[in-house]
């Protein structure tokens, strides 16, 4: 299975996370714009029809880079973006998770990406910024699905959030994915994944490649060097067979790892690779 269902958006399962477009840490400008709307037309000709990216990325300049590079959209096109924090101007991530600022970043996102209704917004939960934390979210989802009722959005998901979290959230309103960290060296969400694949909900991991701090493992290295492949391409592979609702955005700022990231949805592990991966949890 190589596409899945975010309510009624096919998307590949291989799509592309645009974080790394904006500077340093998410944060001001590309460091070769160039290079950045090159990325983003080429994952699209590639045939990427998934792409994740958030107003806070920059701030605007994510999205502003991906309105420049490919508007007007292709019809096939899903972006997926997500809203409840805001960039202090030392670059600090902010919550922002009060129903008016849930609304203002709904119109953020549409003004900068040309939009009149966002596909997908996945609701990062902030109770712990770093990781899924328990709290009371009915306000939050239920703010997005008015939203969703006017129209100016289509689908909802969660982000940085617990089972719990997603039960509560789809009482009150479908829930079509969750975004949480999540790679072949941090696996707290094993049992999330299989839960969400029973009720047909993606799970799109954040940090596929280990995010600002680069997978390194030996075994990772070794498995890649037989396979004749990358390690970060090896990386993607074992979360593609790990579960079909899995959904990769890896980031890159460069065409060339683009290119590489892609390449690894035709990557298919031998069984004894598979295993030899696994164990990777077990030795860092
Ligand atoms: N929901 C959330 O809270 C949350 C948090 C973080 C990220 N996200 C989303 O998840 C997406 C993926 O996360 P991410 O981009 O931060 O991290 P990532 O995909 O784990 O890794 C990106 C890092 O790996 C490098 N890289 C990419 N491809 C490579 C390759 N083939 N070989 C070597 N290095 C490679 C990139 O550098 P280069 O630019 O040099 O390639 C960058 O430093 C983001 O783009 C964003 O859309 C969501």
């Amino acid at each position: 299975m190589n596409t899945f269902q975010l309510g009624h958006l096919t998307v590949n399962r291989m799509g592309y996370g645009a974080m790394q477009l904006a500077g340093a840490h998410a944060f001001g400008q590309p460091k070769n714009r160039d290079e950045a709307l090159a990325v983003l037309r080429e994952a699209v000709e590639s045939g990427v029809n998934h792409i994740d990216t958030s107003d806070f990325y920059g701030p605007h300049i994510t999205n502003q880079l991906i309105r420049e590079a490919l508007h007007p959209y292709r019809d096939d096109l899903t972006i997926v973006t997500k809203v409840g924090a805001l960039r202090g101007a030392d670059a600090s991530w902010l919550p922002a998770q009060s129903p008016q600022e849930l609304e203002t970043a709904v119109h953020d996102n549409l003004r900068n990406l040309g939009l009149d209704v966002l596909d997908v917004v996945n609701m990062r939960l902030m109770f712990d910024v770093m990781a899924p934390a328990e709290g009371d979210i009915e306000a939050h989802i239920t703010k997005l699905a008015e939203l969703q009722q006017r129209g100016l959005i289509r689908h909802i998901g969660l982000s940085n959030a617990t089972s719990r979290q997603v039960q509560q959230a789809r009482a009150i309103t479908g829930i079509v994915c969750v975004q949480n960290q999540y790679n072949l060296v941090l696996r707290h969400d094993d049992a999330l994944i299989d839960e969400l694949a029973q009720q047909g909900i993606a799970y799109v991991p954040f940090f596929p490649l280990g995010g600002f701090s680069p997978l390194q493992s030996s075994i990772l290295a070794e498995v890649a060097a037989e396979l004749d492949a990358t390690p970060m391409q090896t990386a993607l592979a074992w979360l593609l067979q790990r579960a079909p609702n899995i959904l990769l955005i890896p980031g890159t700022s460069t065409v060339a790892h683009l290119r590489q990231n892609l390449a690894a949805s035709k990557l298919v592990l031998p069984e004894q690779a598979v295993q030899r991966l696994n164990s990777v949890i077990t030795s860092v």
